[in-house]
């Protein structure tokens, strides 16, 4: 068998993991030969393709980033993008795709499944918002960075009696914002499933002022205020790093006079090293989805439901995002003193 394999949208921790298991697997269980798309689904589409052996899987279990490039591009949003993206499958005599993808990735995936390439999904992105799947890859790194981050914030915090608001990744989902802000033992926690008012952050933070002399506030990217009626009720297609951050910081000093500083995390949350619990999640992926492949399956995702590894139709993936369980937001406000 010929595989393809692609990883696409934005990077995270653990995708050469996966990547290393699927060449692995393909060629020691199965003897089949893989071919590596750069940059996601635009080296489909361009032709950019080379083959990848056991030689390329050597040291880059615990590399981050992901050896084959990635990018934001979709087939079917170019003129010509899909069909040309079958004459380079054609081309390379590829049975069966595997897409390392988020949510953006795996929908452009399943919309070109439909016209007829075979392909078998894999869940990742820091964002951990994948339908049908408990973990992505990526997640569990990107979580360990953004809570010792706050850890370290916490103690220049308590030193300088501040207000601290940390900014984290999470365009439409709070996941990392709230693990993040619970672990990290945050007092306020903003998330783009339940837009805030300034005025109530900063009653809050006056009445916790009153015994204690600082606080942390962790908020996700696509956090929206609703306070001061300045916030448009969507969300900008592209998040500006800082603006919601920068709002909130401004937005706690006019109303309380606190001494305020803000702290972008940014992409620092996707760099880096995987951690174990995503290295061998990516691993468990990577041997599944080559499985499933040689098993003749298309149109479905590797996913982790419980301990165990299953396959879920794509077609149910893309239905939207996975929405993060009430009791997680009720958790970040249930410990608030
Ligand atoms: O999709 C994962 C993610 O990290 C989001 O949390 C964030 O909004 C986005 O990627 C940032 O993307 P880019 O690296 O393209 O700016």
């Amino acid at each position: 068998m010929r595989l393809g394999i692609l990883t696409g949208g934005g990077d995270c921790p653990g995708l050469n993991a996966a990547l290393r298991a699927v060449i692995r697997t393909a060629e020691n269980q199965f003897g089949s030969v893989v071919i590596g798309y750069r940059h996601g689904w635009r080296g489909v589409v361009e032709g950019d393709s080379l083959e990848l052996t056991g030689a390329a899987t050597q040291g880059i279990l615990n590399r981050g980033g992901t050896i084959l490039g990635t990018s934001r591009f979709h087939p079917d949003e170019h003129e010509h993008g899909i069909e040309r993206g079958i004459d380079t499958l054609t081309r390379d005599r590829i049975d069966t795709l595997i897409v390392a993808g988020g949510d953006g990735t795996l929908a452009a995936s399943h919309r070109v499944e439909q016209q007829g390439i075979r392909i078998i999904g894999i869940p990742k992105t820091i964002d951990n918002d994948v339908s049908c799947t408990d973990r992505s890859i990526g997640f569990d790194t990107a979580l360990s960075t953004a809570t010792e981050a706050i850890d370290r914030i916490q103690t220049t915090a308590e030193s300088h009696d501040r207000v601290m608001v940390v900014e984290v990744m999470g365009h439409h989902s709070g996941w990392l914002a709230l693990s993040a802000g619970i672990a990290g033992g945050a007092h306020v926690v903003l998330t783009p499933e339940e837009p805030f008012d300034l005025d109530e952050v900063a009653s809050y933070l006056r009445h916790r002022h009153q015994h204690d002399s600082f606080s942390i506030v962790v908020v996700a990217e696509g956090a929206t205020a609703t306070s001061d009626g300045a916030e448009p009720a969507t969300l900008p297609t592209d998040p500006v790093a800082g603006a919601i951050g920068e709002r909130v910081r401004a937005g706690v000093v006019a109303r309380t006079g606190f001494e305020t500083r803000l702290v972008v995390l940014g992409h620092l949350q996707r760099g880096g090293t995987p951690s174990a619990p995503d290295r061998l999640l990516a691993t468990r992926f990577g041997i599944a989805a080559t499985e499933a492949a040689h098993e003749g399956e298309s149109g479905v995702m590797t996913a982790l439901v419980g301990d165990s590894i299953h396959r879920v139709a794509l077609a149910e993936v893309t239905q939207g995002i996975k929405a993060v369980p009430k009791e997680l937001i009720h958790a970040a406000r249930a410990l608030m003193f």
